[in-house]
């Protein structure tokens, strides 16, 4: 039994030393070089507090710079936060050699321009956070690569085109913001794949329809973007806010039958018709806003 046992740790060790082997081209010296091309990328004069400029220098350890954590097993870079530090820039595609990388966020910088391909190499990643910066292009279909992604919020970027259908095979993925942003079309059927969602973000954009197959997502809590016609599945949503969008038609009396609807935001919309007297006797409901539509009293 002992013997067994040590032969599969033995076993597992050579199986760990041959996924490092994969990897040897990189090491905690190629991390440091794709942060100082990211460096290279952003515009001095945007560093006004010195967050980077200064601080990230081949004369201090990488995982020491400020927005860098490593993981202490690989000592790798496991995130970059260098939200709210204020740069201009452009995303390098260095950045995909980061290759223990788990978290990536940017927050409310001014980053522009399009994302490297070569992100879709960050296959550790689950939390991309690169809302309030300038981004445009469409959202990456390569997207699809980082199949171990949980949240991906891109809110409040120049965002465009529609929506690949690609990233919808993503099993793992809980939230996806997409607000703010100038995407049109359809949300891809495939949506209805995400078993884990949890929340979803699309206001603000300009969406026509979603399909029918997001009645399959029984975990989804938030939905926001444009009423779905079987509604009345989704027994788990907590808030609709569906506010400044294009809908058109009425308001499916389905709404009034959702248990555990709390919020309900429909202002700013074509809809038309009677309102549904239903969402007047919904016990948890606690905000309703139905302006600027045209719709008629019950
Ligand atoms: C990383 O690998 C390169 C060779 O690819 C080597 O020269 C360098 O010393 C290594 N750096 C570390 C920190 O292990
Ligand atoms: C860089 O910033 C970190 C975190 O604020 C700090 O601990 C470190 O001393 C700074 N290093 C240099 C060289 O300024
Ligand atoms: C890192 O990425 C760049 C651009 O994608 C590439 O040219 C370079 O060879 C990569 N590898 C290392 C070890 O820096
Ligand atoms: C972004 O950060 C700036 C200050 O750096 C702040 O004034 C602004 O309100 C922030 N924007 C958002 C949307 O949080
Ligand atoms: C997504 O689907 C495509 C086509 O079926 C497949 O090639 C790709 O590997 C899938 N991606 C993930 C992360 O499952
Ligand atoms: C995405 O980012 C925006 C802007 O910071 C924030 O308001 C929103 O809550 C984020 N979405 C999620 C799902 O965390
Ligand atoms: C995703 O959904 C589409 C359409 O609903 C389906 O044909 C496809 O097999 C699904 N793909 C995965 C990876 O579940
Ligand atoms: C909606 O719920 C009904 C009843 O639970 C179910 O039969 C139907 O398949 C669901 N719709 C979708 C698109 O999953
Ligand atoms: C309001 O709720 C009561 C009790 O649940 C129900 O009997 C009644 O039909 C509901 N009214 C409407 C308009 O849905």
């Amino acid at each position: 039994m002992e013997r067994i046992t040590w032969f599969f740790m033995v076993c597992g060790c050579c199986m760990a030393s041959l996924a490092m082997a994969a990897h040897s081209n990189r090491n905690l010296t190629t991390d440091q070089s794709a942060l100082l091309a990211l460096k290279a990328r952003i515009i001095s004069t945007s560093d006004p507090h010195n967050m980077i400029f200064t601080n990230w220098s081949t004369t201090t350890p990488v995982c020491s710079w400020v927005g860098i954590t490593c993981a202490a097993r690989h000592l790798r870079v496991a995130v970059l936060d260098i939200s709210y530090f204020g740069l201009t820039g452009t995303v390098p595609p260095e950045l995909g050699n980061l290759s223990f990388l788990v978290e990536l966020r940017l927050t409310n910088n001014s980053f522009h321009g399009t994302l490297p391909q070569e992100l879709a190499r960050l296959r550790r990643l689950k939390y991309i956070g690169l809302e309030y910066n300038k981004l445009t292009g469409t959202v990456p279909s390569w997207f699809e690569s980082l199949s171990k992604l949980e949240v991906f919020n891109l809110s409040g970027n120049k965002f465009s085109g529609s929506i690949p259908a690609a990233i919808f095979n993503l099993s793992s993925l809980q939230i996806i913001d997409l607000s703010y942003n100038q995407l049109l079309g359809s949300i891809p059927r495939e949506i209805g794949n995400l078993t884990k969602l949890k929340e979803i973000y699309l206001d603000r954009n300009n969406f026509i329809e979603i399909p029918n197959d997001i009645g399959a997502l029984d975990q989804l809590e938030i939905l926001s973007g444009s009423i779905p016609s079987n509604i009345g599945n989704l027994t788990q949503i907590k808030g609709i806010d569906l506010g400044s969008n294009y809908l058109t038609g009425t308001i499916p009396h389905e709404i009034g039958h959702l248990p555990n609807l709390e919020e309900l935001l429909l202002e700013m919309n074509n809809l038309n018709g009677a309102i549904p007297s239903s969402i007047f006797n919904m016990s948890k409901m606690t905000w309703i806003t139905l302006h600027r539509n045209h719709l008629s009293e019950i």
